[in-house]
């Protein structure tokens, strides 16, 4: 028989979804959901924290948001840097480590300055890592991995395999992801980390982000635990 995950998976992410339905459906405008989400986010970190999973990783926003409604994306970019400045003493509190990955050309200078200030604040906490994606898609991490290995003097490519190509990947050092849960019913990794979700287990709940409580996560947890991962292999070979 094939053995049953039994272990904590090392590294979560989840694609928040299900923000703006769970305000439309009640009559709400969308940015109402996406306060609300911020619930979601604080009680999931303290969750994985509390269970002791080492990586937490969060889709806040993607490169193709952008393309929303500019009042949208003025309000999400808002709330994020809110967010980061508010729960900053919660991480504290947890020994959580804040990093963030994505493009950060087209972000504002407040942004950058708010992410900066977390990380540097949080980077001696030597508990649980979250990494919190922002202006981040999977296409764009691995288009900057491939410019900075042509960049290489001398020459390296050659030298390439999976595990050295890794180490150019926003996510350089951070195991791959071991479970991804993607909230609001939606089957899609939507341009996550597309390389590092290679062998990922995925979890899909029709919950919506907003709504995504502790028996949430530990449902996902549970479903995680009887999946059969061989990568690949045959039972025998593992
Ligand atoms: C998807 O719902 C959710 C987002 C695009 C944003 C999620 C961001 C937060 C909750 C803030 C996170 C902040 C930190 C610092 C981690 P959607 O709008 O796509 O929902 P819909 O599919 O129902 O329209």
């Amino acid at each position: 028989m094939v053995k049953k995950v039994e272990k904590l998976p090392d590294h979560v992410c989840i694609i928040m979804d299900g923000n703006g339905r769970w305000a439309l459906s009640r009559g709400m405008e969308r940015n109402v959901g996406h306060r609300q989400g911020l619930e979601a986010v604080r009680e999931a970190t303290e969750f994985a924290a509390e269970k002791g999973i080492p990586y937490l990783s969060l889709f806040a926003f993607s490169e193709e948001n952008w393309g929303r409604p500019q009042s949208e994306t003025d309000a999400l970019m808002s709330l994020i840097v809110k967010a980061i400045h508010s729960e900053t003493p919660t991480m504290m509190k947890n020994n959580i480590r804040c990093v963030f990955i994505g493009d950060r050309e087209q972000l504002d200078k407040n942004v950058l300055e708010r992410m900066d200030t977390c990380v540097s604040q949080t980077a001696g906490n030597t508990g649980m890592t979250l990494i919190v994606a922002v202006n981040y898609s999977g296409k764009w991490d691995i288009l900057q991995a491939v410019k900075r290995i042509l960049e290489l003097n001398p020459p390296s490519g050659h030298l390439l395999s999976p595990e050295i190509f890794s180490t150019y990947l926003a996510t350089a050092g951070v195991p791959e992801p071991d479970l991804m849960i993607r909230t609001s019913g939606e089957m899609r990794i939507s341009n996550f980390m597309l390389w590092q979700l290679a062998y990922t287990e995925l979890y899909f709940t029709p919950v919506l982000w907003p709504d995504f409580r502790r028996p949430d996560f530990e449902a996902a947890l549970n479903a995680y635990y009887n999946r059969k991962r061989r990568f690949g292999k045959i039972q025998e070979s593992l």
